[in-house]
């Protein structure tokens, strides 16, 4: 059970009002922090389940056991009101059951911190960006603190990560999941939820599953191999449940293979519980239930809607309100007549408590309500967390002749140009739009504009700034600088696809978005045209076209990197930060080089075939010997590494692989070895897929020996045949370097026999 808190910014009153009194003769034990509450007494009327000391399992059984049907029908679904963000700007809420010491259940989107309506909270880099930092510790400090900002704000359930893969550029939601390989997303999802759950707070794992575009995605219909569903689409959720043991996962809104993910028993009981033995709850998307009985008995526990009934505002976000399909009355009909059994509302409800228990929310309970919706709950260190996020899931994609950091020796002009730069655009262009999106409320977005503005201060260099709306405006500022810093924007949104890979940035107020007419290419060419000093910046959240690439001196790419993003790129530029972001996405030259068939994406006639199986991200272009813009994993940094003597050798089911990295450059820097595993022809795998890394921190000339543990899984491939993994037996190339296309050591091993 997680322990905390020191209670930061919660009132000490509003503590009070949480601690639930009278005594049982038996003091009760919590786990709690310094200051945090010390003993709770606990109503004997719920001591049968209240010993924190009884296995969660157990404790479950006895508050089931004690309830009402009428309590445990409460407890599956939603509070009608208030609704959705009405609720000190939530995402929705189940009351607690005070007599029976159920604490209320708070819902919160999300991954790149706790948004909706919320105030006073930090943003962090969306999740592509937390997937590039490719750091496991970093990631778990960005989780903590998210789960703590999410408990002093009266929450309880965050509803992320979002670990879809992206099958596409196009994904208006991309930018919210961790790129386009199952082995990564898995590595970087699973340290979020641990941390998240070091908080009395439950971590959800959505959108379960397949659900990898915006168009049609209430409805869209998906076929896929189950092999390729279990070795690109569902690694990440297995892992989040097996590793991360998150404490619920969110049915997603598509249909596959023609059931509506909340009401598909393949993927509800047979995956998710029976194969990788999930044990929290399964709660809907907003609205995305469709039946009673049906999804009761397919596996769903709690149903989630905004608003339950037709209106102007939820309606077109997230479909008509179909009503409340887990309402008293209606689970009453499916009892009577038999189509949904007691036996299974029992355990719906058991499946919702027992996370609850596990992760000490009956004994650290929230206080939602005006206190802590009012709080601030950010603070300075939560910010240099952010920002160091920031810095570290920045990737450095060009840098001629070492242009960035730039010296320190002052005295310039340094044009700093782009809506996305100054502070207006910075609101929007430092995070995607959606549920995932913060209130921003009060602004604490650092814009580039205003991070330079301080830095070049203190290294005595002058910035001037132009929107550069106007190509002569853009040309001329650029042209009269020593540098130009050009900062792009690119929206990109839930609820929507992005229609190529030009970028137009938007304008969002928390759901609600709008592209803005700014032609962001051509004020790109005119910079880097005007001037050979150029770094461009791309707050975008998945790859766009570069035409401009060639007269860039150099390019960033921090994706939407939250409210730090304008302290993180000036301390990058300034070289107080290095941007050791490596990419979780290829970056391909252009839509020509996608081959997508109408069939395969977007879908025709709301069906939609998966039948570039595994061939997905560089697996597609390594197997098309395709070149892309730029290839997966690849990132400069602000040095060189060399890779170096390269051992691999069984152990146990799998292999240990050690080799070591030596940085050749002139600065501290983070090298990212990637280790690759090449199956033999016989397993019918793409030819390369990433299968252990390593994120080490090097002085100038400093080595180190980086030992790499491969599981059985490593070297596995799903045998549909079988219904279980196998190693097919042979020889596996393994191959370690910098990025999937550089990979200088090689070396073999043979599994299976
Ligand atoms: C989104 C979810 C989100 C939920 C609650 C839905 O529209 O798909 O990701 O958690 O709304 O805001």
């Amino acid at each position: 059970m997680p322990t905390r808190r020191t209670m930061s910014t919660i009132a000490a009153s509003a503590l009070a009002a949480t601690i639930v009194s009278v005594g049982t003769g038996g003091s009760t034990s919590v786990a709690a922090g310094a200051a945090g509450p010390t003993a709770r007494a606990v109503d004997p009327a719920c001591a049968a389940w209240m010993d924190p000391k009884d296995p969660a399992a157990q404790r479950a059984r006895a508050l089931v056991d004690a309830m009402s049907a009428e309590q445990k029908m409460h407890m599956v679904t939603f509070g009608d009101l208030p609704p959705y963000l009405l609720y000190y700007g939530t995402a929705g809420h189940v009351t607690g059951i005070p007599e029976l010491c159920v604490p209320d259940l708070v819902l919160s989107d999300a991954g790149s911190g706790v948004a909706g309506l919320q105030l006073g909270t930090t943003t962090f880099p969306s999740g592509v960006a937390q997937a590039s930092m490719w750091n496991r510790s970093l990631q778990r400090e960005v989780g903590r603190t998210i789960g703590d900002e999410a408990f002093d704000k009266g929450i309880n359930v965050m509803l992320g990560p979002g670990m879809n893969i992206a099958r596409t550029p196009y994904n208006g939601r991309n930018f919210e999941y961790f790129g386009e390989d199952p082995y990564l997303a898995a590595q970087m999802v699973v340290p979020f939820i641990k941390g998240i759950q070091s908080n009395p707070v439950i971590a959800d794992a959505k959108h379960y599953a397949l659900n990898n575009q915006e168009v049609d995605r209430m409805t869209v219909d998906v076929t896929v191999d189950e092999r390729t569903a279990r070795e690109i689409y569902l690694p990440a959720f297995e892992a989040a449940v097996k590793d991360g043991d998150v404490g619920s996962v969110m049915c997603s809104y598509n249909r596959v293979g023609g059931k509506y993910a909340c009401e598909n028993p393949t993927l509800l009981d047979d995956w998710l519980r029976d194969d990788w033995g999930f044990d929290g709850f399964v709660v809907s998307d907003w609205g995305a239930v469709h039946s009673t009985a049906p999804s009761a008995m397919a596996g769903l526990d709690l149903e989630m809607h905004a608003v339950p009934f037709e209106n102007p505002v939820a309606t077109p976000v997230f479909g008509a309100g179909e009503g409340k399909y887990f309402a008293a009355a209606k689970l009453e009909t499916a009892l009577a007549d038999k189509t949904l059994t007691s036996a299974r509302l029992d355990e719906m409800v058991r499946n919702i408590v027992r996370p609850m228990f596990e992760l000490g929310l009956f004994e650290q309970p929230i206080t939602p309500g005006l206190p802590a919706f009012l709080s601030t709950v950010s603070t300075d260190a939560h910010k240099e967390t952010a920002r160091r996020a920031a810095s570290e899931g920045t990737v450095l994609l060009k840098n001629r002749d070492d242009m960035l950091p730039l010296d320190t020796e002052g005295g310039r002009t340094i044009a700093v140009i782009g809506y996305a730069a100054n502070p207006l655009g910075a609101l929007s262009s430092t995070g995607g739009g959606g549920s995932s999106h913060g209130s921003g409320l009060p602004p604490q977005v650092v814009s580039v504009l205003q991070g330079v503005q301080s830095l070049a201060q203190e290294h005595g260099d002058t910035v001037v700034y132009t929107e550069g709306s106007s190509v002569i405006d853009a040309m001329l500022v650029a042209s009269l600088a020593d540098i130009a810093i050009v900062v792009a924007g690119d929206g990109s949104s839930e609820g929507s696809d992005r229609a190529d890979l030009s970028m137009s940035p938007q304008v969002c107020v928390t759901l609600f978005c709008q592209k803005l007419p700014l032609d962001q290419e051509q004020m790109v060419s005119t910079v880097t045209g005007a001037n050979p000093n150029t770094v461009v910046v791309l707050d975008v959240g998945a790859p766009v076209r570069m035409p401009w690439l060639s007269d860039a001196a150099a390019v960033l790419l921090p994706w939407y990197g939250g409210n730090e993003h304008g302290n993180s790129v000036a301390r990058i530029l300034y070289g107080l930060d290095e941007p050791s972001g490596r990419l979780p996405q290829t970056l391909p030259v252009s839509e020509d080089q996608l081959d997508f068939s109408p069939e395969q994406y977007p879908g025709v006639g709301g069906e939609q075939t998966y039948s570039e199986g595994m061939l997905v991200g560089y697996r597609y272009y390594d197997s098309r010997r395709l070149k892309p813009l730029f290839p997966f994993g690849f990132g400069l940094g602000y040095s060189t590494f060399a890779f170096d003597d390269l051992q691999v050798r069984r152990a146990g089911s799998g292999a240990v692989a050690t080799f070591t990295v030596r940085n050749t450059g002139t600065r501290a820097s983070s090298a990212v070895p990637q280790l690759y595993v090449s199956s033999p022809a016989a397993a019918g795998e793409p030819p390369r897929q990433l299968k252990g890394f390593d994120k080490v921190l090097l002085k100038p000339g400093q080595s180190r020996t980086i030992t790499l543990r491969l599981d059985r899984r490593a070297f596995s491939q799903w045998s549909t045949r079988a219904d279980r993994w196998i190693v097919t037996p042979g020889r596996y190339g393994i191959q370690v370097g910098s990025s999937s296309r550089d990979l200088d050591l090689r070396s073999s091993i043979v599994m299976g026999r």
